[in-house]
């Protein structure tokens, strides 16, 4: 059976000043999951939010915080993620030189592990732990800041994992991250993508709950 399709906005592009009230407004919007984009300016070059923010974001209850670590040597804080409320962990294939035991360790932590790719990394790096991770992300622009445009060439990449989970009957999702909007939603849909992570195209326009509409009308008109 086809996997849901699921909206994660990205609060990279919320109101930082106000976070709490922005995840309960795209809650009330008909999010699925709440996105949280935490940079360490090594892996990438930028700066975001850690592990008491994660912490701050589980107080307020709701819905699944969905973990996107893009830093270097993320096995020394997975633990303290998972520990804050992290309920998904995605660690990238290029930000660790021991995956295989990174992943392990999300999972004794108790969160869902996922692994990221960036647009440059094949799928050969993570043929070998497929069977270990619940989701797969496949960035559509290099991974760093909110807003960039989405990277066609990306699509090939989204069908080939599809195909490759199929052959091996794992059931594991597959999100896509940057540059998500109308049209881009649908491509990367119909490439075999179920879990949309949109920061722009949701937090960007007065009325969340119109965004994630469209979004959602555009799924479902998605032939799989
Ligand atoms: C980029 C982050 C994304 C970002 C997406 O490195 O991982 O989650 O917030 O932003 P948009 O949807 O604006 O491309
Ligand atoms: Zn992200």
């Amino acid at each position: 059976m086809a996997r849901p399709y699921l909206i994660a906005p990205s609060i990279l592009s919320a109101d930082m000043a106000a976070l709490g009230s922005e995840i309960e407004r795209v809650t009330r919007a008909g999010a699925d999951w709440i996105h949280v984009d935490v940079m360490d300016g090594r892996f990438v070059p930028n700066l975001t939010i850690g592990v008491p923010v994660v912490a701050a974001l589980k107080r307020r209850g709701g819905l699944p915080l969905d973990v996107h670590l893009m830093i270097a040597e993320p096995e020394r804080y997975v633990a303290d993620f998972a520990r804050a409320g992290a309920a998904w962990l995605t660690v990238h294939a290029e930000a660790t030189l021991h995956l295989h035991r990174t992943l392990e360790a999300i999972r004794e932590a108790g969160a869902r592990p996922g692994v990221a790719l960036n647009p440059a990394t094949p799928l050969s790096a993570i043929e070998h732990v497929l069977g270990l991770v619940e989701l797969v992300l496949v960035m559509t622009v290099e991974p760093g800041f909110g807003g960039q445009a989405f990277i066609p060439a990306m699509l090939p990449k989204i069908s080939r994992l599809a195909e490759l989970l199929r052959e091996r009957q794992l059931d594991v999702d597959i999100q896509v991250d940057g540059g998500i909007k109308g049209g881009t939603v649908g491509q990367a849909a119909r490439a075999g993508a179920n879990v949309f992570v949109a920061g722009t195209s949701v937090f960007g326009p007065p009325d969340a709950a119109v965004a994630i509409r469209a979004l959602r009308a555009e799924l479902e008109s998605v032939d799989r």
